[in-house]
C-alpha cells in the first residue's frame, strides 16, 4: 500500500504531510500529550470581559415544527419574523448547552452541537442590523453558550450595515464560527486541528437545522478572505492567550429567497478593523503547548475570490419516505453521544434506508443547502445489525458521478449489487457481505461502540481531486461536510429511537487496507457509529440553564 504515491504540489505539500503525520497508526498514534494535564485543563467557555451581555430566552420545547417536516420543501415551516425571541430559538437549539451532568463532585456542561471529547473549541458570532427586541444598532456579538447571551463586542452605524448586506434579503444577518485550536490540543495533540474542523462542521449542521425549524435557510459565503472573517469578527484584535481562528461566515436567509445571494463587499469588511471592539478575551489555560496547529491553520486560510466550485452533474434524488411524529427541538435537546452500545438492538431496514436517504444532498434540502460545492463524501458501511440485511461492508455514493471512481478505488470489493428492498433513489451497494464487527472495533481504536452498534460507518472523502482544483484551504471544508453528515446522523438516530455517537479515534490506512484504497483519491476523514444505547446510570443530569 502506498499512501505517498502522488506528488502534490508545493502548495499543497503541507496538507498532504499534516494528513499523514496524524494518521493513527497501529505502531503509533499520531503525536500527542499521551495523558490529561489537569493543570492546563482549558476553560469551556469563552467570555470577553467588559463586554456588555444580552440575555437570551431559553424556549420551551414545541410539538411543532416535526422533525421530518424541515426535510421536505412543501411541510418546512414559513420564515419567523427576526426579533428577541427568534434569535434565542436559533442559538438555543444549535449552539446553546443542553444539559449538565454531575458524577460526584464533577459537573460539566453538554452542548446541542457535539464536540470531540466534549471539549467544545467552536465560537459563535452574529453579525445583525437593528432587530427587534434584541439591539437598536447594528452589531458584531459573540455568543456565552453557559449564559446563552449575546456579549457586544462592538456596535456600528447603519449606514455600514447597509453597505455589508445590500442586495441581500430583508431579514438577512451573519453568523461566524471559530475555533480555538488549543482547546482539542490540550488533549489530542497534534491530530486536533481535525477534530476542530469536524466539531465546525457538527455547529454548521447544527445551525442550518435550528434555522430551518424558524423558516430560514442557512447559506456559506465563502468569497471572504480568512482574514477579512477575522476582521469581521474581531479576532483579529489583540486576543488572549488562546487565538481563535475564523472558519466561516453563514448568511441566514428567508427560505424562500434563499437563491443567489450577493458578495459582501471587501471595503464594508475592511471598516469593521476600526470599530470600537469590547472586551477581552479571557484566558483559557495557564500555559500550553504548540503542537503546530496555529501555523498549519495559518497555511490553510483561503485567499479573497469567488470560487467557481463544482457541482452535481447528476444531483441526489429526495427518497420518498413517510413523515414520523417526533418534534424538531425534542430531537435537537435530547441528541447524546452513546457511551456505550448494547450489541442487540436491531434496526429495521426502512429505518436503515431512511437515515442514509437523510444524508444525501439533495438540491434545497437541509443541513446540505448550506454549502455551495457538491458533496465530496461517500460513506463505507459496516452493517452489524439491520434487520433482513446481510452483515457487510456497503457503500452509499453521495455523488453517482464519483460511481466509477469508487469502483476504481475500493479494490478490495465483490461485485457491487443492491440491497434487498434498496429505495431506486438511493445509491447504496453491498459490497461484501461478512461479520465486520471484530474489524470496526480494531480499526476504532479498539472501541466497543464501533461494533455494538447496529452499524459504524467511515466517512470517504474525494481527497486530492478537490485539493488540486481549489486549493489547501479546502482540506478543512472537506471535514466541515464531515461533521454536518454526523451532527445529521445524531439527530436520525434520536428520530429513530436509537443514538449514535462520532468516533474521531480510527486507525486511518487500515481502514483504507479493508476497503482496499491505494492512494489519495479518497481518504477516511471521519467515523461513526448508531445503535442501541445503554445508559451510564451514575451520572445525574440537571437542566441547561435555571
Ligand atoms: C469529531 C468527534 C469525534 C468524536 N470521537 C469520539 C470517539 O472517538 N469516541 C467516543 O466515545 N466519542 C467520540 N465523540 C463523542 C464526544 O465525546 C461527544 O460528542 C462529547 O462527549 C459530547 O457529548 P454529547 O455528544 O452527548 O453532547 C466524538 C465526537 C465528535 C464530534
Amino acid at each position: 500500500m502506498n499512501q505517498r504515491d502522488l506528488s502534490p504540489s508545493p502548495r499543497l505539500q503541507p496538507v498532504f504531510d499534516y494528513h499523514e503525520e496524524t494518521k493513527h497508526r497501529f505502531e503509533a498514534f499520531a503525536s500527542g500529550p499521551g495523558f490529561l494535564d489537569w493543570a492546563t485543563q482549558p476553560d469551556p467557555f469563552r467570555r470577553y470581559a467588559g463586554a456588555r451581555l444580552i440575555r437570551l430566552e431559553t424556549v420551551a420545547v414545541t410539538d411543532e415544527p416535526r422533525y421530518d417536516a424541515i426535510f421536505t420543501p412543501a411541510s418546512q415551516p414559513a420564515a419567523a419574523p427576526v426579533n428577541h425571541h427568534s434569535i434565542s430559538q436559533l442559538l438555543y437549539d444549535s449552539l446553546a448547552l443542553s444539559a449538565w451532568k454531575r458524577l460526584g463532585e464533577t459537573r460539566w456542561a453538554l452542548r446541542v452541537n457535539a464536540s470531540s471529547g466534549n471539549l467544545h473549541p467552536t465560537e459563535g458570532y452574529l453579525v445583525c442590523g437593528p432587530v427587534t427586541g434584541l439591539c437598536e444598532r447594528p452589531m458584531v456579538c459573540h455568543y456565552a453558550a453557559k449564559e446563552h447571551g449575546l456579549e457586544v463586542r462592538a456596535e456600528f452605524d447603519t449606514g455600514l450595515w447597509n453597505t455589508l448586506s445590500a442586495g441581500f434579503p430583508v431579514g438577512t444577518f451573519f453568523v461566524g464560527l471559530t475555533s480555538i485550536h488549543w482547546r482539542e490540543a490540550w488533549k489530542y495533540g497534534q491530530r486536533a486541528y481535525r477534530y476542530c474542523m469536524h466539531d465546525a462542521g457538527h455547529a454548521l449542521g447544527a445551525l442550518g437545522i435550528a434555522a430551518a425549524g424558524l423558516g430560514w435557510r442557512m447559506r456559506l459565503l465563502d468569497e471572504p478572505a480568512t482574514d477579512e472573517l477575522a476582521t469581521l469578527l474581531g479576532t483579529s484584535q489583540p486576543q488572549a492567550a488562546e487565538p481563535e481562528e475564523p472558519d466561516m461566515l453563514l448568511a441566514c436567509v428567508p427560505v424562500q429567497q434563499a437563491g443567489e445571494l450577493p458578495v459582501l463587499p471587501a471595503a464594508a469588511l475592511q471598516a469593521f478593523a476600526s470599530l470600537a471592539w469590547q472586551g477581552s478575551p479571557n484566558r483559557l489555560s495557564p500555559s500550553h503547548v504548540d503542537w503546530g496547529i496555529e501555523t498549519f491553520a495559518a497555511r490553510l486560510r483561503k485567499p479573497r475570490g469567488a470560487i467557481a466550485y463544482e457541482h452535481f452533474t447528476t444531483p441526489p434524488q429526495p427518497c420518498v419516505l413517510p413523515p414520523r411524529p417526533p418534534a424538531l427541538r425534542r430531537m435537537i435537546r435530547q441528541r447524546r453521544s452513546a457511551v456505550a452500545m448494547d450489541g442487540q438492538t436491531s434496526l429495521p431496514r426502512e429505518d436503515f434506508y431512511h437515515m442514509l436517504g437523510r444524508t444525501l444532498a439533495v438540491p434545497g434540502v437541509v443541513p446540505f443547502a448550506a454549502l455551495p460545492w457538491k458533496s465530496h463524501l461517500h460513506l463505507a458501511l459496516l452493517v452489524h445489525r439491520v434487520a433482513d440485511l446481510p452483515q457487510g461492508l456497503y457503500l452509499l455514493v453521495r455523488d453517482p458521478a464519483q460511481t466509477a471512481a469508487l469502483q476504481q478505488a475500493l479494490t478490495q470489493a465483490d461485485p457491487w449489487r443492491k440491497p434487498p428492498g434498496c429505495p431506486e433513489s438511493l445509491p447504496l451497494y453491498c459490497l461484501i457481505e461478512t461479520d465486520a464487527r471484530a474489524a470496526a472495533r480494531q480499526i476504532a481504536c479498539q472501541q466497543d461502540i464501533a461494533s455494538d452498534g447496529c452499524f459504524s460507518l467511515a466517512m470517504l472523502a474525494e481527497f486530492s481531486g478537490p485539493l488540486a482544483r481549489y486549493g489547501p484551504w479546502f482540506y478543512p471544508r472537506l471535514y466541515w461536510e464531515a461533521g454536518m453528515i454526523g451532527q445529521l446522523l445524531y439527530l436520525e438516530a434520536e428520530a429513530a429511537g436509537i443514538r449514535s455517537t462520532g468516533i474521531g479515534c480510527f486507525f486511518d490506512d487500515p481502514m483504507h487496507e479493508v476497503l482496499g484504497i491505494e492512494d489519495h483519491t479518497f481518504q477516511d476523514l471521519y467515523h461513526f457509529t448508531v445503535g442501541g444505547p445503554v445508559e451510564d446510570s451514575r451520572l445525574t443530569t440537571l437542566p441547561a440553564y435555571d
